[in-house]
């Protein structure tokens, strides 16, 4: 029985000198393990009680919308600024070289909602927190965030200590 860590393809020097790169499409060119990914990110919410799922472009839709199918929630989109074209709010949030703009829909998430934030990776958690500071603002309440991979060295635990955080597969 294969586990999901048996899916993931790893590239040295991707995209610089000294970074191992964990690839997700190897996961999803699998059937199995595409199936796994979503079982394994829907697993952690068995016990979650969840009004919505949101997710962050692109990968957190992925993964979010099958898991959000499978628990018969609705799905919000978490896009780059300029994307969504009805009322948004939006939260900027820093890049190790300058910042980015996130954005969602202003109705997509009402107050006293329960959500789960759902990505393929963690690494300075920087975008997701940036996303669940949106949610609350809208008046969410984060429930819990999922990812399908950590990249422990690079602290993003740390930086979403507030939050009830749990990955799938954690590398050192
Ligand atoms: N894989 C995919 N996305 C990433 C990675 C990685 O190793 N590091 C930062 N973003």
């Amino acid at each position: 029985m294969k586990k999901l860590e048996d899916y993931v393809r790893s590239i040295p020097d991707f995209p610089e000198p000294g970074i191992i790169f964990r690839d997700v499409t190897s996961i999803l060119q699998d059937a199995d393990g595409l199936q796994l990914a979503i079982d394994s990110i829907q697993e952690k919410l068995k016990d979650v009680d969840v009004d919505v799922i949101a997710g962050t472009e692109s990968r957190g839709f992925i993964f979010g919308v099958p898991v959000a199918y499978n628990l018969h929630k609705p799905f919000v989109p978490i896009r780059k600024k300029g994307k969504l074209p009805c009322e948004t709010i939006s939260q900027d949030y820093d890049l190790e070289y300058g910042s980015a703009t996130i954005e969602m829909h202003k109705d997509s998430v009402k107050p006293g909602q329960k959500v789960v934030l759902i990505d393929d990776l963690v690494a300075t958690g920087g975008t997701i927190e940036a996303a669940a500071k949106m949610v609350e603002r809208l008046g969410g309440e984060v429930v819990k965030i999922v990812f399908l991979m950590e990249l422990a060295g690079l602290k993003g635990r740390e930086r979403l200590k507030e939050y009830n955080v749990e990955s799938v597969i954690c590398y050192e």
